[in-house]
């Protein structure tokens, strides 16, 4: 349902807890593509009152320019979702991209998060549909509905897996998140997982995120996992320190060569299928053969280098003839 957002950049999506002021005005200066300024599980029940309030003041105050502002508020099992959105929307609108929903068992709390964007946007003289929402699926009745929950509001920007929680939810045994489980040996234990959020994701032009890494001294780990998801195609993952910043950003963009590459086929397929270039739908770039398929994968890697700021660094001619 709805057509597709505009495409952000979300290779990397730093976590910053609400109850901090020092780390909510630090992510101010980091290069990170997407800060959450988190209200759920990195602030405790007594602080959460005075993390909605930092919250706002930090957004009002400005500063996190050229990153997606995402606020995650609590899960719909608690009391305090409500009062999260109200207060962080009501107080900061205007200076927020998108709200965080955790824990997201059906597409109905996706409906209501929509709803309530939406009577806040008409009561404060917001622009109506413009903050978005960030589905994160830390569950089993979430992960057997993240089809509808991914179509459940033309609002949906991302969905995101939240490992942690998930391992909690399935009695995953493991020691290390997003590590295979200690004494598993056949194939991969988070494949499905993975491939089952980046189905829906794409069913629906949304984009797929990858959860926290919890080790955030090993950055070997960390980019060992962002791969795997990385090579899926998931579009990002979080980051809890930013000692794991530049890894995510590395990670989650496409090679220099292979950006240049996808530019080249782009130019060059848009020549062969002219008048000029013979009206051709399959023809050489060099030793590679190229057709519309081609072509579709490399709008892919194209989109993202170009969301990346990636700049190309050769030129496509056409071959004399
Ligand atoms: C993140 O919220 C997780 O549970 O992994
Ligand atoms: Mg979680």
């Amino acid at each position: 349902m709805g057509g597709p957002r505009a495409l952000r950049s979300r290779r990397s999506n730093l976590a910053v807890p609400g109850s901090s002021p020092k780390m909510l005005d630090k992510a101010k200066g980091l290069a990170a593509d997407q800060v959450f300024l988190d209200i759920e599980d990195a602030v405790a029940p007594l602080a959460k009152p005075e993390a909605r309030k930092n919250i706002v003041a930090a957004l009002n105050e400005g500063g996190y320019d050229g990153k997606v502002r995402t606020v995650r508020v609590n899960d719909l099992t608690t009391q305090w979702t409500y009062r999260d959105v109200i207060e962080v929307v009501e107080g900061a609108g205007p200076n927020l991209d998108a709200i965080m929903l955790p824990k997201v068992q059906t597409a109905e709390q996706v409906v209501w998060l929509d709803l309530l964007l939406t009577q806040i946007e008409q009561t404060m003289g917001f622009e109506a549909g413009r903050i978005g929402i960030e589905a994160q699926i830390e569950n089993a009745l979430g992960l057997t509905n993240v089809d509808a929950i991914a179509a459940a509001s033309p609002r949906v920007e991302t969905i995101i897996f939240g490992p942690a929680d998930f391992m909690a939810s399935i009695n995953m045994k493991s020691l290390i998140v997003g590590e295979q489980p200690t004494g598993y040996d056949v194939g991969d234990a988070y494949h499905y997982i993975l491939m089952r959020i980046l189905m829906a994701a794409r069913a629906y032009d949304r984009q797929a995120i990858d959860g926290p890494y919890l080790q955030i001294k090993d950055v070997d780990g960390f980019r060992r996992v962002a791969n795997r998801s990385a090579a899926l195609g998931f579009d990002g993952k979080w980051v809890l320190h930013p000692g794991q910043l530049d890894a995510a950003n590395e990670v989650y963009s496409p090679r220099q060569e292979d950006y240049d590459h996808a530019e080249l086929i782009l130019d060059a397929y848009d020549w062969y299928t002219s008048e000029a270039g013979g009206k051709r739908g399959a023809a050489m770039l060099g030793d590679e053969m190229i057709d519309e398929a081609s072509r579709k994968m490399a709008l892919v890697v194209a989109a993202k280098g170009r969301a990346a700021g990636m700049v190309r660094t050769s030129t496509w001619t056409p071959p004399e003839s």
